[in-house]
């Protein structure tokens, strides 16, 4: 399959990176039944996957209209929460944004393919508290994506992307930990199959009626390997890879697959590693 998403054309650094889409691209699609993957983990682990705080009510109703509206259809609630119910009927994951106690708080959402969080570390925080360990973010972004959020025009989807390498094919991966205490048993040869290059697709949008905003994120997942059918991409890989600032490598950990990724490159034809050997 054609690699979809390719963010490391644009940047090998942390950035806002939001740009103005068609309204009629807001939702990828492209997955039969999100319900079958997401229902099991809103069984098994509600609380990792699922929150909401009281009074977002409203806001989430806006969002299942709004999905609805997109999808063309109308969503039964069948006694699930309105967030909840219009998530299971998109890949996407949903988050209700509302400006609370004087900042831009989680208010409800629906996490199912988390990269290395929960519902918990982002709860009713708001977004200065959930971007604190992310390097640089709250001195160099915040006030802009507070600004963002405060001046959305009703109607206007935006779109940023973002990229990382990540040693499993799961969506659902809640706890960094697990995955990457199997990094060493990889051997070189595996790394076009055991590595991927993980993409979040996400958006933004206001939600007119309750004034809250709707962030989705979207998970993208191929195998590394799937670069070198795509030559122009996987040139554009290993800029990024070689060029990465340091504080955008170490928060993503990608020092941890430097030696795989290198040979992975070297065996493609692209020869310049990460250190110059
Ligand atoms: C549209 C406005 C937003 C912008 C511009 C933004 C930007 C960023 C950036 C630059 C990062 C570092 C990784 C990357 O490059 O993506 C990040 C990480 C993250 N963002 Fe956002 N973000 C936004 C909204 C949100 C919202 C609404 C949530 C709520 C779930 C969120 C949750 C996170 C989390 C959990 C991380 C990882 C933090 C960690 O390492 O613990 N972001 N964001």
């Amino acid at each position: 399959m054609s690699i979809r998403h390719a963010p490391y054309e644009e940047a090998a650094d942390f950035t806002i990176g939001l740009k103005a889409i068609e309204e009629s691209a807001w939702l990828e699609g492209g997955e039969a039944d999100p319900a079958a993957r997401k229902d099991p983990l809103y069984a098994a682990h509600r609380d990792v996957v699922w929150g909401e705080v009281p009074g977002s009510q409203a806001g989430q109703r806006e969002v299942l209209a709004m999905i609805e509206a997109a999808l063309g259809e109308a969503i039964a609630l069948e006694g699930r929460p309105p967030l909840y119910a219009a998530a299971r009927r998109t890949p996407d994951d949903l988050v209700l944004v509302e400006r609370r106690d004087g900042a831009w708080r989680v208010a409800a959402l629906s996490l199912s393919a988390p990269t290395f969080f929960t519902v918990s570390d982002v709860l009713d925080r708001s977004l200065g508290q959930i971007h604190d360990p992310v390097h640089g973010f709250n001195d160099r972004f915040l006030k802009r994506v507070e600004r963002i959020f405060e001046g959305l025009r009703p109607g206007l989807v935006l779109q940023r992307r973002n990229w990382s390498v990540v040693n499993s094919a799961e969506p659902f991966t809640p706890d960094s930990a697990p995955i990457r205490a199997r990094i060493p048993a990889i051997r070189p040869e595996q790394a076009a199959d055991e590595l991927f290059v993980r993409v979040e697709r996400q958006t933004l949008r206001r939600l007119p009626q309750t004034g809250g905003a709707l962030f989705t994120i979207r998970v993208w997942l191929h195998p590394l390997g799937d670069l070198a059918d795509d030559p122009p991409r996987l040139a554009a890989f290993a800029r990024a890879w070689r060029e990465a600032a340091p504080a955008f490598r170490a928060y993503k950990r990608l020092p941890l697959y430097d030696e795989l990724v290198t040979r992975f490159l070297r065996a493609h034809g692209e020869s310049h590693s990460v250190n110059g050997n």
